[in-house]
């Protein structure tokens, strides 16, 4: 079987940069699992449907058919660029919400056993290690404090230019950890087999250090 590392955890808690860098360190690919989420919100607004329980079939036809190209830093649908558009505060609430239909997953699901391809795959998302790929032999559920997760989240925002205040992110953010871990549909938790790593007080590459030893071992 093709080797794949999962990573999960809340929102914030840099996975997808500890992902992004296992992989290159490892050479294997990346999937972004919350970025197909966001990619099937965008998608459904695009045909005009609502992001509801009822229109489940409708949404998961969506998810399935996805004409998706990832070129470099960019996302391609249909051959429009909507990279900026799935970051928006739409396309995380869109996410969160079509995430939570169970038809979406479903169909999201073959799709991302998809992306194990030679030489490998690390993987991030929130249950990656828990649905996704139970067999890998690597899981790391990766957390830091909701304090320190909105103040990295808040660093990168108003470095890109946003009008956002310390406090809204954290609520915000705290109220996305509810959702998450209280969704009847993959909630987040670790992999009973998942190694926690907890990067409040930590730096990134110290992080990779980390994943790397435990994927030497
Ligand atoms: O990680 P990110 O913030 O990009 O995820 C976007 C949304 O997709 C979140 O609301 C998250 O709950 C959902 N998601 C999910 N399962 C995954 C990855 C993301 O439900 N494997």
């Amino acid at each position: 079987a093709v080797p794949v590392i999962c990573i999960d955890g809340p929102s914030a808690s840099g996975k997808g940069t500890l992902a992004a860098m296992v992989a290159e360190r490892l050479g294997y690919h990346a999937l972004d699992s919350g970025a197909l989420y966001r990619i099937a919100g965008v998608a459904a607004r695009r045909q005009g449907l609502d992001i509801a329980a009822e229109h489940a079939d409708a949404l998961a036809d969506v998810a399935r058919s996805l004409q998706l190209v990832f070129d470099g830093e960019k996302v391609l649908l249909e051959g429009d660029d909507v990279t900026a558009a799935i970051r928006s505060d739409q396309g995380s609430r869109d996410a969160s919400l079509i995430s939570a239909i169970p038809a979406v997953r479903d169909a999201l699901l073959q799709w991302q056993r998809g992306c194990a391809h030679v030489p490998g795959l690390v993987a991030d998302g929130r249950d990656m290690g828990t649905v996704v790929f139970p067999q890998a032999p690597l899981k790391v559920f990766l957390t830091a404090s909701a304090e320190k997760r909105a103040e990295r989240r808040y660093k990168q925002l108003i470095s890109q230019g946003f009008d956002v205040t310390l406090t809204t992110l954290r609520e915000e953010l705290e109220a996305r950890d509810l959702r998450d871990t209280t969704r009847t549909v993959a909630p987040l938790k670790p992999a009973a087999d998942a190694k926690v790593l907890d990067n409040s007080d930590m730096s990134v590459d110290a992080a990779v250090e980390q994943v790397l030893q435990w994927w030497a071992q």
